[in-house]
């Protein structure tokens, strides 16, 4: 029986974290395939908070590959989502389903069109990482889908054509993405440093400054910083080696002094790249700056760092305090210092465990 003649629809939904870098992926050497000029190292989130659900269907009924995102409908055309779609097609494998009848060949899904529909639970293009949980959903639900055999290594390298960040995204905990040798990209992906129960004192707030859609979006804004600043260089060739290094020591170790200081450097660097990009691009205002003082002065009265801060491309503050007592510290500083209802209030300010 031929699956255009039959009326089925087959469906899976998949949720995925979104991760934050603390060593930052900021520039590409490669746009099509999507490889970076740095390793990159991140933390990914508790699932249950900031995520991405997608549900991917198939079935004969339908004509067209189609996406909603968080309820509106938007295009596939774009090189990105075309990439991923095709690597996973000619990775896909039989499905059957004798219950429902279904019984697809690897070659129908040429054929058979889908329809996605995503939403996150957070803003969407606001510096806190929307595309790497999105597109590590949509590959890894796409995935499930097709019955790949692929493991999860060899699905973030296809996640990472869809969005860099989100190669990062297809394993819990501590993640680097390696930028690897390779020009076709083959070992340009997420390997998982630490499992989430390595460190799991950490506790991760987030101050959502603003969440109204950024103006220079990722993709734009690094290539920008390629093509115009000159310390770019100097970050990926010089520094940022170094501090992967010193990085994963870290992590490993559990070492929160150094773990705080990289991550703050790094992200004030990756700003720092911003400002030198030209025309410049502003991802902070200034109640992330704010927010940066009053945890650096904190931090000078400790004498040593208390809480780390990080922003992705976007006001949006994350905040990794070293354990749960000074998370709830951190929480009172925040409420004190930037009142609900006041001009600097912070909308929300989340506690993640
Ligand atoms: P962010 O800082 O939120 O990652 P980016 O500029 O990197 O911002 O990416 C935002 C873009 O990522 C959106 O405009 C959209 O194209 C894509 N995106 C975000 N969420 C999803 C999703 N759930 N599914 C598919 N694509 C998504
Ligand atoms: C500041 O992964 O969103 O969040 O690869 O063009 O989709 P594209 O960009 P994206 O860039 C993320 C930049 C960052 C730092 C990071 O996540 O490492
Ligand atoms: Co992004």
């Amino acid at each position: 029986m031929g699956i255009e003649s039959e009326k089925w629809i087959l469906m899976v939904t998949a949720r995925t974290p979104t991760n934050i870098a603390v060593i930052k992926y900021w520039g590409k050497r490669d746009e099509t395939l999507i490889l970076p000029i740095n390793d990159s190292i991140s933390l990914t989130l508790d699932p249950t908070h900031l995520s991405t659900t997608t549900t991917v269907s198939v079935s004969p009924t339908f004509h067209q590959d189609r996406m909603w995102l968080n309820g509106k409908e938007i295009s596939l055309q774009g090189g990105r989502f075309q990439s991923c779609l095709r690597e996973i097609r000619a990775r896909a494998q039989d499905v059957q389903d004798k219950k429902k009848g279904i019984d697809i060949k690897k070659e129908d899904w040429q054929k058979l069109h889908l329809h996605i529909a995503s939403y996150n639970n957070f803003p969407t293009a606001a510096g806190l990482a929307s595309s790497a949980a999105g597109l590590a959903c949509l590959v890894f639900s796409l995935a499930k889908l097709m019955n790949l055999k692929e493991d999860n290594s060899q699905l973030s390298a296809i996640a990472r054509q869809g969005s860099g960040s989100a190669c990062r995204s297809l394993y819990g905990g501590f993640v680097k993405w390696v930028m690897g040798k390779e020009d076709n990209g083959s070992d340009s992906l997420a390997v998982q440093l630490a499992d989430e129960k390595h460190w799991d004192e950490l506790v991760i707030i987030i101050a959502v400054v603003s969440a109204r859609q950024k103006e220079t979006s990722s993709t734009s804004g690094m290539r920008d910083t390629v093509e115009t600043s000159a310390l770019i260089q100097h970050r990926a060739k010089e520094v940022v080696p170094k501090r992967i290094v010193q990085m994963e020591d870290a992590i490993q170790n559990r070492d929160f002094p150094s773990f705080a200081r990289l991550a703050c450097t790094d992200s004030n660097q990756f700003h720092a790249v911003c400002l030198d990009t030209y025309p410049p691009i502003f991802y902070m205002n200034d109640t992330s700056h704010r927010i940066i003082s009053c945890v650096e002065k904190w931090n000078r009265a400790e004498g040593a760092p208390q809480v780390a801060y990080t922003f992705d491309a976007g006001p949006n503050a994350v905040m990794i305090a070293r354990n749960r007592k000074t998370a709830a510290l951190l929480l009172q500083r925040l409420l004190y210092n930037f009142p609900p209802e006041s001009d600097t209030d912070l909308g929300r300010v989340n506690n993640f465990i």
